[in-house]
Order: C-alpha cells, then structure tokens, then sequence
C-alpha cells in the first residue's frame, strides 16, 4: 500500500479510478526503473488548489503493469494511494460494467446489433464491479479523519457512497458524474435490482454533483421511479438547493441529499502558458507544413470514443466537399482521434472505421499538394495545442457527452479566435450554445452546413463570438470548480 499518511488522518480525500499519476516500468540492469507521469485535468489542478497541508488524499486504482510494480514496492506520490485490485476484477468493474455498460447506458449508446444482455456474465462481472467499489470504501474508511470531506468521481464508483456511509456515517461524501446521466426511460434498461442498487449507492452521498441541470433532473427522474415509499426527488424549485429525501435501511430514518450543479470550464491560464512553449511551436510549425499555406483548417481532438461521433463528423466534411466544391483544396479537416479502451473489441472496430472512412476521403478528394483529412492517432498533447492554435473551426459533434472540455478549450487557446460548431446534446451547449453553431449530432447534411458558416463567417463576427465564447467556457475554472463543490459538501450537516 502506497499510502503515506497515517490512517484516519486525511481531512480531504478524492477517489477515482484514475489517478493523478501512473508509472511506467523501463528495463534496465536492476530490474527496471519506474517512471512517474503525472496527469492533468480538473481534478489535478482542483486538489493542488488546496495545497498540500490540508491533509488531502487521492484514492485511485493501480491501472497497468507499472502501477502495480510501484504498488508493490512501495513506490508513490505524497497525498497518492494507489489501490492494487487484482487484475481480473478491476478489467470486470472497469472494461465490463463501467465502461461497456454504465457508459453506454448514459450515453445512450446501444442500438442494434449493439444490445444489452443481461445474462450470467453480467452477474459476474457485476460482482466484480461490487468488490471494486468495495475496496475503495474500505480505503477511504481507513484513510479519513472524523468528520472529513470525502469526493467520489464518476460512474466507476456509484456503489461508494453508499458502501462508505454504512463503514463511517461521520463523513461528508459526495460523488460527482463527469458524463451524462441517463434518461428515466433508458436507465430502465438496466436489471431492476441493478438500477435500484446504483441509485441507491449515489444516495449514500450528502451531495451529487452534476455538470448540467439536464444531468441532474435526469439523475432526479431515476430516483423518483426507483421505490416511491422510500425516495422521494424535489423537482426544481427556483433559487432553493434541489434535493432528494430517502430513507435508507439501517440508517436514520429520513436523509436528504443535495443535488448540486457544477460546469467544470477551461483552465485558461495553464491553457495559454503550455500553449505558447517551445514543443507546442515546433509542432505548429509541422502541422502549417503538412496543411499546406494559406489553407483553413477545422480542427476535432477527441478519444475515440463512441460517443464523439467522429464518423458522422467525417461524413459531414465528405459531404462539405461535394456540396461546395469551392472548398476543396482550400481546407484542411485536422483530426486527432487518440486511442482508448482498447481492450474493448467495439472501440477497436471504431477506429478502424475512422481510419479507413479518413482515407476513402482522402482516395476520392486528394489531389498531389493536398490531404483532405489530416488524421494523427497516437497522443500528443503538445500536438493537440498546436492544433487548438490554428484552428479556424472547431468541430465538437457528441452524440452525449457530459460537459467536452475541447468545446471550451479550442476557442481559449485559437490564435485568431475559432469558430465553434457545437452539438446541442454536449453539455456544453447549455453555456456556449448562443455563440456556437448549434447542430444536431445526428444530421450529417446539417453538420456540413454548419462547417461551410463558420469556415465562412466574417473576421468581425468570429472574433466577437469567440470573445463570448472565451468568457462562457472560463467562467468556472477547475481550481474554483473543485473548491466550490468542496465548499458545499463542508457546509454539510452531518447526521
Ligand atoms: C470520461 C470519464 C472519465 C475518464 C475519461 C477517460 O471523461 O468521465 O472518468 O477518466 O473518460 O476514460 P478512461 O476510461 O481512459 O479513464
């Protein structure tokens, strides 16, 4: 174990699946070395807003090979326990459940011949998914001081909440969902006993945490249709905290949980800084070569993930060349579609459908001096920047996605000030959907539509959305959305 604090001293602890840092074993004559990479995003940047003598702790899962080596020898990061989940559980609760059936609940995914089974191996895996968030309540149970503000993330640890507040009833737990939250009418998808036991772990919580209102009420929705007598959900009263009242057995007869609204934006400091560094200008330089001068370029960096709907945005961009064939060779489609879950077979066919619909496109449009579609694979941050700088458009077209941080930071890090077309089922709608091109994600004719206005909008108009674009996505950066969450669950009163 890899904790480096006594236990139940831990005033702040954050629990997740991935953590802020992950190691990499290098072969060496010792027997390999291991190598720290530290993670970014809001959740990194929210907890060392704290500062480091606040008692604050990470609970996250050992991911790969180098992980559980460091594990092992007592390797880790101050503040930083890395839970060791033997591998076939964790692959269970992660490949299994969260990802190929709680993501795909919420983000509406399944369709035919991509329909949910619920048969013996569910179960099983279910199990799994069971004694992973187990482990982590046990952790944090152990970890927390009396009375301590424990933030559990995401749909990997929906069982947490309510697993921690039997073990220690003392803390303050809230859980945040960084994706969607299902439709009442498709969350009933799900096993009765399935649905019950996921709404009533989130309710072990004081708070749940949202990225949108429509999250929320969704979430809200699920509650009310799980057991009448024992839950009931307040539905919006205007300017009052939104809550939940329930009776959990075993526990005080009448709880309440809060329901919390929080809009994760850009980090636009950091964003500006790491934009402007020596790596990110080399490769603007050779990302300007490869498109070729004096081109517009739109610009998507996305996982590949399912729910981004890369293929459709291919499409649209096909279907922009044909419908204005005054375009081609004048525009240059930047996509980068960076590898994930890729033990998971539906993700892999996913990729090799973006890859060969890029280079179809390519066949049919290019020309000796110029590549339609410019599509990179492999990660690179650096590269990702470099791209959000040139951008002219930016295409952000999910099919649902939570809140999409790239619809927020594209138009922060452009040089010129981008334009934004924007699916309105992404959370991000619901702020920068007055200064976007709004699309839906499913109407490719639309979505071309949309990329033909922004590659076409005047200099004067595109900089003045994009200044309004900038102010709505860094309204609530993560150090502030963090704290503020933080804020509310100590303002808590416990039971
Ligand atoms: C989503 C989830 C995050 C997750 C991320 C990357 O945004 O809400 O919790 O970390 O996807 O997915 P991965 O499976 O690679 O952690």
């Amino acid at each position: 174990m890899a904790s480096t604090q006594a236990a139940r001293s831990a005033e702040v602890l954050v629990a997740s699946n991935r953590g802020p840092v992950s190691y990499e074993v290098r072969p060496d004559s010792t027997g390999g070395t291991l190598h720290a990479k530290r993670g970014g995003g809001g959740l990194v940047s929210g907890l060392s807003a704290i500062g480091s003598d606040a008692g604050t702790l990470w609970v996250c899962s050992a991911l790969g090979d180098g992980d559980r080596e460091a594990v092992r020898r007592g390797v880790g990061e101050p503040g930083v326990r890395m839970l060791d989940i033997p591998a076939d559980v964790h692959a269970d609760a992660y490949n299994g459940i969260a990802n190929s059936v709680l993501w795909f609940v919420h983000h509406m995914l399944y369709q035919t011949p991509l329909e949910p089974v619920f048969d013996a191996e569910f179960r099983r895996q279910w199990a799994s998914y069971e004694t992973y968030n187990r482990a982590f309540a046990e952790a944090l149970a152990e970890e927390a001081a009396e009375g301590a503000a424990v933030m559990v993330q995401d749909y990997h640890l929906c069982l947490v909440p309510g697993m921690l507040r039997e073990l220690r009833p003392d803390l303050r737990i809230s859980h945040f969902s960084h994706t969607p939250w299902a439709p009442a009418d498709y969350f009933q998808l799900l096993p009765d006993d399935i649905r019950s036991r996921l709404v009533w772990g989130m309710l072990g919580a004081d708070r749940l945490g949202f990225l949108t209102s429509r999250w929320a009420r969704a979430f809200m929705d699920c509650a009310n249709g799980i057991d009448p007598e024992r839950v009931t959900a307040y539905t919006p009263i205007p300017s009052k905290p939104q809550y939940i009242e329930h009776t959990l057995t075993g526990l005080s007869p009448l709880r309440r949980t809060l329901i919390g609204v929080h809009g994760l934006g850009a980090d636009a400091d950091f964003l500006r800084a790491r934009s402007h560094e020596p790596d990110v200008e080399e490769r603007m330089a050779a990302l300007r070569e490869e498109i070729g001068e004096g081109r517009r370029t739109i610009v998507r960096v996305d996982r590949t993930e399912l729910s981004k709907n890369i293929v459709r945005g291919l499409l649209a961009y096909r279907q922009l060349l044909d419908d204005h064939p005054e375009w081609r060779e004048r525009v240059v489609h930047v996509a980068f579609a960076y590898p994930s879950r890729q033990d998971l077979a539906v993700y892999r066919e996913y990729m090799a459908e973006v890859r060969r619909l890029a280079d179809e496109i390519n066949a049919a449009y290019g020309t000796p001096g110029w590549t339609p579609v410019l599509l990179h694979l492999k990660d690179d941050f650096a590269r990702s920047l470099a791209a959000y700088r040139l951008a002219d458009v930016a295409l952000v077209n999910p099919i649902r996605d939570g809140m999409n941080l790239v619809a927020k930071e594209v138009p922060v890090v452009s040089d010129e000030g981008c334009a934004l077309v924007l699916s309105r089922e992404a959370g991000a709608y619901w702020e920068l959907g007055e200064d976007a091109i709004v699309v839906n994600p499913y109407d490719v004719l639309q979505t071309a539509r949309a990329l033909h206005e922004g590659l076409s909008m005047g200099p004067a108009e595109r900089a003045e959305r994009a200044k309004r674009l900038v102010a709505a996505a860094t309204a609530l950066p993560p150090a502030q959305w963090f704290l503020e969450q933080l804020r509310a669950l100590r303002d808590v009163q416990p039971s």
